[in-house]
């Protein structure tokens, strides 16, 4: 089993990933992001969606949305958010590599370093090339991870994050297979118990990220810092790049 098909480390993690904050921060990432890709979009697809963070955002601007995501419980999160939101959006229980659209989008997006999952560069780059067949012309791709470069200027040994409901989650970090893969360990500490999980995943520089959206056909490729808008130096707080479909 890869790590991400761990339903108990979706729920382990829940409270520390999807918090009240990260919430509110996917709205204000909304119209951050219609405004980088700059078109109308009616209807939008959420790759590895999650708990659908996104999907709220997207659909309070009346956008038609889907969100695939290969955990039932995330998903059986993102649908009592809508639903307690009263907005609607299509979910989707499927890995994103099956999923077999019956229409074509406007915006893909695939956020909060949710890429480079699959463990061969093949696969990764077959997700692109799909997106690029679900797009309508004239539609974008927007991927929001962080990128090689901001890694290894920041990377701490030990990183420890303390979270509003007291919980403590320390991080090891690591850049290994000649640096293309992140491996953490995250050792999360609840009241009196620890629970610890280990992840890895693909990571890229912007030339890669770029070489690899040519090679599905994306054209106006922009690479970003952060959904403000900024440079992608080694201030940035995110690799955001925004793919454009001829
Ligand atoms: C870090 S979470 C991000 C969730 C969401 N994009 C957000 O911003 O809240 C990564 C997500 O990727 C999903 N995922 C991982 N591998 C997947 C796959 N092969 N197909 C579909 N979803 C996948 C996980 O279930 C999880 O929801």
């Amino acid at each position: 089993m890869a790590w991400y098909e761990d339903e108990s480390l979706w729920e382990v993690f829940y409270d520390c990933m999807f918090d009240a904050d990260s919430f509110a921060l996917a709205k204000t990432q909304c119209p951050q992001i219609l405004e980088m890709v700059g078109h109308p979009v009616q209807k939008a697809l959420d790759l590895a969606c999650g708990p659908g963070r996104h999907l709220l955002g997207f659909a309070t601007y009346g956008i038609e949305c889907t969100g695939v995501d290969l955990s039932g419980y995330l998903l059986s999160r993102a649908a009592n958010h809508l639903e307690q939101a009263d907005l609607p959006a299509t979910l989707v229980h499927t890995d994103m590599l099956a999923y077999q659209p019956t229409e074509k989008f406007d915006l893909i997006t695939n956020l909060f370093t949710s890429f480079g999952y699959y463990p061969n560069d093949e696969d990764n780059q077959k997700l692109l090339n799909l997106s690029h067949q679900w797009l309508n012309k004239g539609g974008s791709l927007v991927i929001d991870t962080f990128g090689k470069e901001q890694l290894a200027h920041t990377m701490e040994p030990v990183h420890v994050t303390e979270y509003d409901n007291g919980d403590l989650r320390f991080e090891r970090p690591l850049l290994v297979d000649d640096m293309r893969v992140f491996a953490n360990e995250w050792i999360l500490v609840r009241g009196e118990e620890a629970f610890r999980c280990e992840y890895q995943h693909f990571v890229y520089t912007a030339q890669e990220m770029r070489h690899m959206l040519q090679q599905a056909g994306f054209t106006d490729i922009r690479i970003y810092g952060s959904f403000e808008g900024d440079a992608y130096d080694l201030e940035a707080e995110r690799l955001i790049a925004v793919a454009h479909k001829d």
